[in-house]
């Protein structure tokens, strides 16, 4: 059976928020692999990308996605990129029900506006809505392929997206 509840999604769409209160709600744990990563490595993600580069976090990335246990109740809050690696996605599916909260580009602008924690966002000359619409332009399929179910977060708070993702879920 596959028990884990596991949230995707472009970055700022509200995995770990929505994963916290969601935990909360269904008596799960929560799994934050980002805080998870930072914990292993005692370094902020932004430390990471910039003493050790992008392809060594993704290593870690890959390593804590793949330690993950099918047996428990948990809801993982997954980082923006953690699908872009396809053994990632296997591996995931194996252990749990996928769930792909979506936000325009603009929702994700004004939620990440004021947040300096994004290496991947504060890379380049350009805008932060281009950047972000670039990148979502890379991306989006790849959630749409990689979930169960989507959920559209842009008129939603994190407690709306919880409830909502609990009543389709049926728990
Ligand atoms: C990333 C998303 C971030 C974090 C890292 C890379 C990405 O997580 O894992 O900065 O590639 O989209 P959030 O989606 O939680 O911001």
């Amino acid at each position: 059976m596959r028990n884990n509840i596991i949230l995707i999604g472009f970055m700022g769409a509200g995995k770990s928020c929505v994963g916290r209160i969601l935990a909360e709600m269904l008596n799960y744990t929560h799994i934050d692999i980002d805080s998870v990563i930072e914990k292993n490595n005692k370094m902020t993600i932004s430390d990471i990308f910039e003493k050790e580069g992008e392809d060594f976090f993704r290593k870690e990335e890959y390593e804590v996605i793949h330690g993950l246990n099918k047996d428990k109740l948990n809801v993982i809050s997954c980082g923006g990129g953690s699908v872009l690696n396809r053994d990632n996605v296997n591996y995931l599916h194996s252990i749990g029900m996928i769930i792909y909260l979506k936000a325009s580009s603009v929702s994700i602008m004004s939620r990440l506006m004021n947040c300096s924690d994004r290496p991947l966002l504060a890379r380049g000359d350009e805008n932060l809505l281009i950047r972000i619409d670039k990148l979502m332009h890379e991306r989006e399929q790849l959630y749409d392929e990689a979930c169960d179910f989507s959920i559209n977060t842009d008129d939603l708070n994190p407690e709306e997206v919880a409830f909502n993702i609990k009543k389709m879920l049926k728990y």
